[in-house]
């Protein structure tokens, strides 16, 4: 073979060898996922806990930005069920959103095969059962998003990294969670808060070397603190966005948040408390795993590293310090602040305000005066089959007003390419969580009682982070932003899930007249069909 053909040859292998590295990254991931129930006793009382593949958390899905993944979900449990990917956008695919608005429940003995993809995204995420109360019983677990290796990430590789899924737990099953809820009771305190499924958990490092630490609020209600004795927290990225890295001695996490941390362990060698703790409740529970030195022959000790004593003002102050870094960039290569989104005209000021309300002597809960009840027809087949009837359109109504409150399938249109500012009111004495299917959005502004057109001088229109889930305190208000640039039926709820179940959520159906597949994807060939739309043809 002559020289300048082996150099030839070797070219293209090398270009052949490089496409395969960029498709490599745009790749199938493909899973086969089974839901069982197993008898166990987290917190030492027996009760039914909801696996997958035989795990408690289930498996950690491990992608890659732009993976594209087929998860093929089959279901042995007595009840349909479904999961939902906490976080991933499904861009232009609501259709594999997972939740009863988007998908009919797979009926037991049965399966549903996901096909969605990480577009863009980056970050810790997790995923967990939407149907009924199944999140009381596990079925959740980690899932994580990594860049893809041509994009720098504004942080050194860490030595390793753990997920903890943190949240409160129930002892009473999620059957009999739910039958308390359906008779209109309002659930009691939670019995404990479990790590990973245990009341315990170590995670072991080499001293020296510095850990990410992935921590995820997968409880019902309870917003935490996480901290660890001895050790700073760097706090790196929260729900995909890349924001100005700070210490912290402690982290308020709320119900359906996620962050990421990274701790060096640079004390000396012995074992460390890692804490959560409940905020803002009588009793406070806690719950403590370890951090462990690989060269540690010291067990824990001393007092477990206390909560913050300062409350809900401490909470709020805490929260304004998140912000995004402007010049690194997230899952693309342009850096977070070339997005101006503080300069973009609002096209709508919408103030959901959320409230406690006993509907024919039953307990419901409910958004400005609508408490939203599942139809047996998802929303989205609705729509695609033209199936009249199904949702309303009118009954909830921006601003909230005084009055009675109904029980109806409710659903705020809105265009595509309208960009929204959206209040949470809270005039409750509770702690929200409210979680937007779809997107994620700025959170531009926190502040005490009623909000008024005033606050919006106080805004961050410069670097608040974006993330998919945010807190609104008692008495107080949440101002996001969000550009509405996907199309589909997106669900807007309560993270705090007898909230959800009861209530209060609705959703948003963001539409644009033009139908192309470059707007929204067709309906899945394998789509299951329930309701009205049983027995159609996609
Ligand atoms: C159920 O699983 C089979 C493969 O075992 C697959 O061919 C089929 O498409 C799945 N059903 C749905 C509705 O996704
Ligand atoms: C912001 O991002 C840049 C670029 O990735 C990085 O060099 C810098 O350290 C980051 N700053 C902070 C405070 O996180």
């Amino acid at each position: 073979m002559r020289m300048t053909t082996l150099v030839q040859l070797i070219c293209s292998i090398l270009a052949l060898w490089s496409t395969y590295v960029v498709n490599a990254e745009d790749d199938y991931k493909y899973y086969t996922w089974t839901v069982t129930y197993e008898t166990s006793s987290p917190l030492g009382v027996s009760q039914k806990v909801i696996l997958i593949n035989g795990q408690f958390p289930g498996p950690r899905l491990d992608l890659v930005t732009n993976n594209n993944v087929i998860l093929n979900l089959i279901n042995k449990l007595d009840e349909p069920f479904l999961l939902t990917w906490n976080g991933i956008k499904q861009r232009k695919n609501s259709w594999q959103d997972g939740v009863l608005g988007t998908n009919c429940p797979i009926p037991p003995n049965s399966n549903y095969t996901y096909k969605f993809q990480t577009k863009d995204q980056i970050g810790s995420y997790t995923y967990f059962p939407s149907t009924g109360m199944h999140k009381a019983a596990g079925g959740f677990g980690a899932l994580n998003v990594y860049a893809r290796s041509v994009i720098p990430v504004p942080y050194a590789k860490p030595a390793g990294d753990f997920s903890l899924l943190v949240g409160d737990w129930y002892v009473a099953g999620h059957k009999a969670l739910q039958r308390t809820l359906d008779s209109g009771k309002s659930l009691r305190s939670p019995d404990g808060l479990l790590i990973n499924g245990q009341a315990q958990g170590t995670f072991s490092g080499d001293q020296g070397k510095t850990y990410m630490f992935r921590i995820s609020n997968m409880g019902l209600s309870t917003s935490i603190n996480f901290r660890i004795q001895g050790h700073q927290m760097k706090l790196v990225e929260v729900e995909g966005s890349h924001v100005l890295q700070a210490m912290y001695d402690s982290l308020d996490i709320h119900v359906g948040q996620s962050v990421s941390i990274l701790v060096t362990l640079n004390q000396p060698s012995k074992d460390y408390y890692i804490v959560a703790s409940t905020r803002f409740t009588k009793p406070v529970l806690t719950v403590t795993g370890v951090l462990h030195y690989s060269n540690s022959h010291t067990p824990v000790s001393g007092p477990v590293p206390p909560a913050p004593s300062g409350q809900m003002h401490w909470s709020m102050q805490q929260a304004r310090t998140y912000r995004w870094n402007l010049t690194s960039n997230a899952a693309r290569p342009n850096p977070q602040g070339s997005f101006h989104y503080g300069k973009i005209a609002v096209s709508r000021t919408i103030v959901l305000a959320n409230s406690a309300p006993v509907i024919s002597g039953k307990q419901r809960y409910a958004v400005n005066r609508v408490s939203y009840v599942n139809d047996e027809t998802p929303l989205k087949l609705a729509d695609y089959f033209n199936i009249p009837g199904v949702y309303d359109t009118n009954v909830l109504q921006s601003p909230p007003s005084d009055g009675p409150t109904y029980l109806a399938t409710s659903v705020l249109l809105s265009s595509h390419h309208e960009f929204l500012e959206i209040i949470f009111q809270n005039d409750e004495k509770t702690t929200q969580s409210w979680h937007l299917d779809g997107y994620d959005f700025w959170v531009v502004g926190f502040g005490s009682k009623k909000w008024t057109p005033n606050n919006r001088k106080a805004y961050n229109l410069v670097d608040a982070l974006t993330r998919h889930t945010t807190q609104v305190y008692p008495n107080s208000w949440t101002a996001i932003l969000v550009s509405l640039d996907n199309q589909g039926m997106w669900n807007v709820r309560s993270a705090m899930w007898a909230r959800q179940y009861l209530g209060q959520q609705f959703y948003l159906r963001v539409f644009d007249p033009v139908k192309h597949l470059a707007i929204e994807y067709d309906i899945p060939t394998n789509a299951l069909l329930c309701g009205k739309a049983a027995g159609r043809h996609p």
